[in-house]
């Protein structure tokens, strides 16, 4: 007897359009939140790729940073969060994902993404990445300006959600 649940299943997955937000999210800001809301109305799915090991030292473990997105996203029901390790494009292909999202704050953002797409797009022509450009209210936000703003007993209510806001600030014990 034919399956037909397993093979609609199946053609649905196939015609889904799913995409990958990376990044450190070191940790994740009220402007990734932004993007990550946006994006997830322009694809069926969207997964929140979390970067394990980069060049930068960071704050919080990939398990810490994936479960505080996991918090602040569960109101999304299209939107998973996951941890991923090596090249971006092959974490996409493993999603199923043709494209990957990043936001674009400013001009000096621009060079750094165009260098990535371009070599990523030449390593996986199959993936392409989607910019979009960051809410003006956030325009100036980073994870970088979070950590140096409670790193010296700042206020940071404006720039994370309360959750992420509490598990920064116990990192620097304040
Ligand atoms: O939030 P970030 O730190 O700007 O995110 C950068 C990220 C994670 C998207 C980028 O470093 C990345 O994709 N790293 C995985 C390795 C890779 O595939 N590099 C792209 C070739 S240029």
């Amino acid at each position: 007897m034919t399956n037909y649940k397993g093979v609609w299943a199946f053609a649905r997955l196939n015609t889904m359009r799913i995409a990958v937000y990376p990044g450190s999210f070191d940790p994740v800001t009220l402007g990734h939140m932004d993007i990550i809301e946006r994006s997830s109305k322009l694809f069926d799915k969207l997964i929140v790729g979390v970067l394990v090991n980069s060049s930068k030292v960071p704050l919080f473990s990939a398990e810490e940073r994936v479960n505080m997105i996991k918090g602040v996203v569960s109101e999304y029901a299209n939107v998973e969060v996951r941890s991923f390790d090596g090249l971006l494009v092959e974490f996409a292909r493993l999603c199923k994902a043709t494209a990957v999202v990043r936001g674009l704050r400013a001009v000096t953002d621009f060079e750094y993404e165009l260098q990535m797409s371009q070599t990523n797009h030449i390593i996986a022509p199959d993936i392409d990445t989607i910019f979009l450009t960051t809410n003006l209210n956030y325009a100036y936000l980073s994870s970088s300006v979070v950590k140096e703003v409670a790193r010296y007993g700042g206020d940071i209510s404006k720039f994370v959600a309360p959750e992420v806001r509490r598990q920064v600030l116990e990192k620097y014990n304040r």
